[in-house]
């Protein structure tokens, strides 16, 4: 992908409404003003009109995900993430330069035409700009990679320092949805663990060594030395296994709403019942039986989309999946050991009404791992990626930022 110079505008009163934020109107001409911009910058605004062509919109997306106010100053970057003969498309984010935060991001289609209004292929001047031709795969297209006899299915987004996402338990990768979206700043590594999403799901040998083992092999396949690795509960085990296991290839670490203790007798009998209850009725069943304590009591109120986002997520997990992974984080061993001797940053997130993990156990957890930083996410459950998108990128963002 070819990356255009990044721009930074400031945000101006008469671009904002009434209500004082920058109108979603304004959005379009600031993307606009940065493209133009980066031209300036670069080979010149008159670029196109030199070689006789133009560039017509043909389609613009935008999504905007917080707000902008006078005097805020955007950062905007510019991506080409594809370019056919005649057509390519550009996508643009706009970050809050005072906290990281992605205000908006957009996507615009453009051809290129000639003076009578007719497509036509790009010149040789505008090829060197933009980049040659990218072959048909969206970069937004899910990957495959076979790692150890499984093929897994990952989100791969962006450049920057990586950050590898662990989704927890009955989950898989699309629970990071929102944070592959607003942390644009980073390269975003969401992939299905074995058994999970569109994964391949083998009959047995599940573990967490073997996830771990399966993530290394990942980010082999991927080009990827080290990253910041951030998993959510059973993702936190599989964090804490792969700090066991190859602690060289982890940057830093992010743990979310997870604990580093082994199940009691009473949570290893849970983990079976649940077993057997995948076996009999399949993983939908699993999830019934776990949303009531899953989410903050009010989420199910004012997101309903939640419930339906886990129920979907249950139902593309496979049979052996589920019950694989509830046979591995039943056997884990404990990774208190560990805690102490952590050398890498390290931030530690709860929900403050995650009755799964609470908070105090998670603070707790926190507090055995030397200069860690907790923040607690407010109105959030065990799911805090999906009921507070928002405050969950910003707290990454700003950990991510400060590394
Ligand atoms: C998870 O979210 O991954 C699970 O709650 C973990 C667990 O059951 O221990």
């Amino acid at each position: 992908m070819t990356n255009l110079p990044s721009v930074e505008l400031t945000v101006y009163p008469y671009e904002c409404d009434a209500f004082g934020h920058l109108n979603e109107a304004s959005f379009l001409a600031l993307f606009e003003r940065a493209r133009w911009d980066a031209l300036a910058r670069g080979p010149g605004m008159n670029v196109f009109q030199r070689n006789g062509v133009w560039p017509a919109v043909r389609k613009a997306t935008v999504d905007y995900k917080a707000g902008a106010f006078p005097g805020d100053i955007l950062t905007i970057e510019t991506v080409v993430t594809h370019r056919g003969t005649t057509s390519m498309t550009l996508r643009q984010v706009a970050t809050r330069g005072s906290d990281g935060v992605v205000v908006a991001e957009a996507e615009i289609v453009f051809v290129c035409i000639d003076r009578l209004g007719r497509s036509t292929p790009m010149p040789d001047e505008l090829v060197k700009i933009f980049g040659p031709r990218t072959s048909g795969a969206s970069p937004r297209e899910v990957q495959r990679h076979t790692v150890n006899g499984v093929e897994l299915a990952c989100d791969v987004r962006g450049e920057g320092t990586p950050v590898l996402f662990i989704h927890g338990f009955p989950f898989d990768r699309t629970m990071w949805r929102h944070q592959l979206a607003m942390l644009a700043r980073w390269k975003r590594i969401a992939p299905d663990l074995r058994g999970a999403g569109g994964s391949g799901a083998p009959p047995d040998g599940y573990s967490l060594a073997r996830y771990a083992d399966d993530l290394v092999a990942l980010l082999d396949a991927l080009g990827v030395r080290q990253a910041v690795v951030c998993g959510l509960s059973m993702g936190g085990y599989i964090t804490l296994e792969l700090l066991r296991r190859h602690a060289d290839r982890i940057r830093a670490l992010i743990l979310m709403d997870t604990r580093a203790r082994a199940d009691s007798p009473e949570s290893r009998r849970s983990r079976d019942e649940l077993a057997r209850l995948a076996q009999a009725e399949g993983p939908a069943a699993v999830a019934d039986r776990l949303l009531p304590r899953l989410l903050a009591p009010d989420t199910p109120v004012s997101q309903p989309e939640v419930v339906t986002q886990v129920r979907e997520m249950a139902a593309r997990l496979s049979v052996p999946g589920t019950v694989g992974a509830l046979l591995a984080m039943r056997d884990r061993k404990d990774a208190s050991d560990l805690l102490p001797k952590i050398t890498v940053p390290t931030l530690v997130l709860a929900g403050a009404e995650d009755q799964i993990t609470p908070p105090q156990d998670v603070r707790a957890l926190a507090a055995a791992i030397p200069g860690a930083r907790f923040t607690e996410i407010p109105a959030a459950g065990h799911l805090a990626p999906l009921e507070q998108p928002l405050a969950t990128a910003r707290a990454l963002g700003d950990f991510l930022q400060a590394l």
